[in-house]
């Protein structure tokens, strides 16, 4: 179902947003690679190159709504269509709420929430015209329980699950679909100075893009990778206490190395 088909990923330098534009590529689509590294990003496209489809490198911050509109500019004049798009780009952003500044959490909700909704909506007529295309938005486990002290990347990402949970459900009828990601820890550059306990240990991020490329092929509206992460959802839903009590007890917060 991938063949020929035409994605746009964002946060595709590294982690999740490579492995899922190589996975897309190596099940037969044509990939547009965003993210601030451009030297990381023809690295990316050299390897799809090589597995026989096509890359178009776009360096792009995901907070510039113009750049943004530009990576969707230039993926429609180079194959005149979108049918996927991964809003995957975002930064971790830890501090205790007592030592918060203002600028945590804008920058939070620059790149995990609004360096996602940009996106969506130059995309969205484009994708609602052909009444077809796929929306993958990648936000967290820690937009289904936060865990501190990580206040601004889990307001960021609860506003992109929310913001998500709607569009699935206006878009209903479409044609167009989304999927909404809920990784738990992944052994990616943005948590490596982080040490996570054994019942969250990280998992690869090949892992999620093979979660996610599953996702797109049966519609599924929601993503928990891996599925341990859900325990604490469930102990959550039964009783906030109990899944705070579990956060504290199993160290989920981790260890920053100094
Ligand atoms: N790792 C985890 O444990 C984990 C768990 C749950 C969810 N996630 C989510 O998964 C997504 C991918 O993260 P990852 O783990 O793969 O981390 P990563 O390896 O650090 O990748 C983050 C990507 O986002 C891009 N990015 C950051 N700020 C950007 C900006 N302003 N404009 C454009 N691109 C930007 C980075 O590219 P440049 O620096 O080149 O711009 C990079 O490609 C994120 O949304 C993250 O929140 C990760």
């Amino acid at each position: 179902m991938f063949q020929d088909k035409v994605a746009i990923v964002t946060g595709a330098s590294s982690g999740i947003g490579k492995a899922t534009a190589l996975a897309l590529a190596r099940a037969g689509a044509h990939v547009a690679l965003a993210a601030r590294r451009e030297s990381l990003l023809q690295d990316v496209a050299r390897e799809i190159v090589a597995l026989g489809r096509e890359a178009l490198v776009v360096p792009t911050d995901v907070t510039d709504r113009e750049q943004v509109d530009r990576l969707v500019r230039a993926t429609l004049e180079r194959w005149g269509r979108v049918d996927i798009l991964i809003a995957n780009a975002g930064a971790y952003v830890r501090r205790p709420i007592r030592e918060l500044r203002p600028e945590d959490l804008e920058y939070s909700l620059a790149v995990n929430f609004y360096g996602s909704v940009y996106p969506v909506l130059a995309l969205l007529p484009h994708m609602l015209e052909r009444k077809t295309g796929h929306i993958v938005l990648v936000t967290s486990m820690d937009a289904k329980k936060g865990i501190p002290p990580d206040a601004p990347y889990v307001a960021a990402k609860f506003a992109l699950a929310g913001f998500g949970d709607v569009l699935r459900q206006e878009l209903h009828g479409t044609g167009v679909r989304v999927t909404i990601v809920f990784p738990g820890r992944v052994d990616t550059p943005l948590i490596q100075n982080l040490t996570v306990p054994w019942i969250s240990a990280k998992i690869p991020p090949t892992a999620v893009a093979k979660a996610i490329l599953k996702g797109i092929r049966k519609g599924a509206p929601e993503i928990i990778v891996p599925w341990q992460a859900r325990l604490l959802l469930y102990a959550h839903v039964l009783s906030p206490r109990l899944a705070d009590w579990a956060v504290r007890f199993f160290h989920l917060e981790g260890w920053e190395a100094t």
